[in-house]
């Protein structure tokens, strides 16, 4: 969602600002802004794209400190005077804030009973505002911004600037906030990605700390007035490029690095000899997972897919129930919480707020949780404090694809492990680290040669809704298919487990619907092929994804055959056709492929 990049130190703060902006476009975003001090503050600020705001700044901005933000609207519309930096009214205070502050609504009567000219409609604008009157008594920035904070309810991730001091104050509470730190340079950014070139020392904030940053320290403590520490992180290079390369879009590079990020997810972590999977991160002894009750999984989107992929493997192999639950829902729901059973909280970003809510609603009831995480440090991460990073690498689409396959081979490794504890035998287990193994290897395979894909599109691009059918673990699958359409190219899509359909969704069928059928080579692929009958009778077109060689292609109108594997590893496989025919449709239609309207990178509201 919205985004920040501050800089401090002894060079043109601009470059890093716009640059950091463009980084963070991934996130999602309708308005951008920057703020930049050289004596007097300046801010310029527009709705529209990065680049809008670019074209339209004058030639020359100097200033060695400032800070900018991409606003994904929240509180108000989308307008120049609701996009950030917000200032004080005399200019000489600017901040940009992500977040939502609760309370704002009061905040903003007293402020305009005691005569503060609002001038726009956001929660963020009351700060500015409020440390401003701090300043007016008699405060330093950081106390300013400190008691401010303690008047807020909310979440936020802050930078301010203050006329006549050399300082960025920023915060964090709920919304991430990293310090880069440099060489008499400083930056400030709401992740690590727009840090990634800068430095690779970073202090990743906690919630309810300040900082202090200047170009040459940076000084932590809490708003509540306690100390704090701030410890300085080396990031590990992360395999994969921040950049477009020669690909036109984010999604399609993604959709193309698969074989590349399961090789970083599997590799050291796959046991020949014993049958077995290392994830050393769990913290988890053979003894540890023999005991378990039951597995329970949180996540969203293309995460709870893939934690229903997981969950399904788990049952198979180890013969212990598994679920998985939609993380929004779940802390609602008044959850019994087991304390011997192991949670795990499945996220691409590790910032999205309703699994980090179900996180927390677990441990206060003295559960277990582990993150099957991609950014390292993030949010999610650090709050499980154990678990298992599944190494996809910046994934910057909106549309989540490599890490889909990245998590499903992270818990396939999990599933192996549980199961190798329990009752699988050593044989069964080298058989399907072998499979496992060679994975990459097809996903490849099939990404040189992808079939008709864009003869689905001609048949989806037009169409009112495309329902997609799976059976047992090619259900989510067939989830995760549509919900991958429906984002990027705006066609209404419903999922159904094939079995299902004769119970409503058929009533929709008629001549020309196009119907998606995910039906690998498993025990469930005869049940499909009645289904598939079912939809034919009615006209329906069928778009179906198996198995090469197998002769189900009869069945379709059209074929697009994916490299066989085992039954448990072929959602890593039927899935990229998928999004190749999300990919191709929405570029048919016209639609922004990598950021699609209204949606965001990293869901950090709930
Ligand atoms: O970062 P997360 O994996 O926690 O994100 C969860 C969902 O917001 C995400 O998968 C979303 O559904 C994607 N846009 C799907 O492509």
């Amino acid at each position: 969602m919205c985004g920040i990049i501050g800089y401090i130190g002894d060079k043109q703060a601009l470059p890093f600002l716009l640059d950091g902006l463009r980084r963070l476009e991934y996130r999602g975003y309708d308005s951008s802004g920057i703020a930049v001090k050289n004596g007097d503050i300046r801010v310029h600020k527009r709705t529209g794209k990065v680049a809008d705001l670019e074209s339209k700044l004058p030639k020359k901005i100097e200033g060695t400190c400032g800070i900018a933000h991409t606003r994904w609207a929240t509180h108000g519309g989308v307008t120049n005077a609701n996009a950030h930096p917000h200032c004080s009214e005399d200019g000489k205070i600017a901040l940009v804030h992500n977040g939502i502050i609760e309370n704002a609504r009061m905040l903003r009567n007293r402020l305009e009973k005691e005569g503060v000219k609002l001038r726009s409609e956001t929660d963020s604008e009351a700060l500015v505002h409020l440390i401003h009157r701090e300043i007016s008594n008699g405060a330093k920035p950081l106390t300013a911004v400190r008691r401010t904070l303690k008047r807020c309810r909310g979440t936020w991730g802050l930078c301010v600037i203050f006329e006549g001091h050399d300082k960025i104050i920023c915060a964090r509470n709920g919304s991430p906030l990293v310090i880069g730190v440099g060489d008499g340079e400083n930056w400030i950014a709401s992740d690590t990605l727009p840090l990634q070139a800068l430095t690779q020392h970073v202090i990743l904030l906690d919630d309810g700390v300040l900082a202090e940053v200047t170009s040459e320290s940076v000084k932590t403590s809490r708003v509540d007035g306690r100390s704090s520490d701030s410890e300085v992180t080396t990031l590990e290079d992360d395999w994969g490029e921040a950049e477009l390369g020669d690909y036109p879009h984010f999604m399609l590079k993604e959709i193309h690095e698969q074989p590349e990020a399961l090789r970083q997810c599997l590799t050291g972590r796959l046991d020949l000899k014993d049958g077995n999977a290392r994830l050393g991160g769990l913290g988890l002894s053979s003894k540890n997972l023999q005991k378990i009750p039951y597995v329970r999984f949180l996540g969203c989107g293309t995460a709870l897919h893939a934690a229903q992929v997981g969950r399904l493997s788990i049952e198979q192999l180890a013969r212990v129930p598994a679920l998985a639950h939609v993380s929004s829902e779940f802390r609602h729901n008044d959850p019994v919480i087991h304390s011997e059973a192991i949670h795990f909280a499945v996220s691409q970003s590790g910032e999205t707020a309703d699994t980090l809510a179900a996180v927390k609603e677990i441990q206060l009831k003295g559960g277990d949780v582990r993150g099957v995480i991609n950014v390292v440090g993030s949010t999610i991460a650090r709050q499980c404090g154990k678990g298992c990073y599944i190494h996809s690498g910046p994934e910057q689409s909106v549309a989540s694809t490599k890490a889909f396959s990245n998590m499903v081979a992270a818990l396939s490794l999990f599933a192996i492990q549980i199961g190798r504890a329990r009752s699988l035998s050593r044989a069964e287990g080298q058989r399907l680290v072998r499979s496992l193994q060679e994975v990459p290897q097809l996903v490849e395979e099939y990404l040189a040669d992808p079939g008709p894909v864009k003869k689905v599109v001609k048949i989806v691009k037009n169409a009112k809704s495309v329902l997609f059918l799976g059976r047992g673990i090619s259900a989510p699958v067939a989830r995760e298919g549509a919900l991958k359409l429906m984002e990027i190219a705006y066609i209404p899509c419903l999922a159904y487990p094939a079995g299902e359909m004769k119970h409503g969704p058929i009533a929709l069928l008629e001549k020309g619907s196009p119907v998606v059928v995910v039906a690998p080579n498993d025990s469930l692929k005869d049940k499909t092929i009645s289904s598939i009958h079912e939809c034919r009778a009615r006209g329906a077109k069928i778009i179906l994804i198996h198995e090469a060689g197998d002769s189900i292609a009869e069945e379709a109108d059209i074929s697009i055959p994916v490299p066989s594997t085992d039954p448990m590893f072929t959602p890593m496989l039927t899935v990229l056709p998928l999004q190749l025919i999300a990919y191709h449709t929405a570029l048919a239609l016209g639609c922004d492929v990598d950021r699609p309207r209204n949606l965001a990178k990293s869901v950090t509201v709930e």
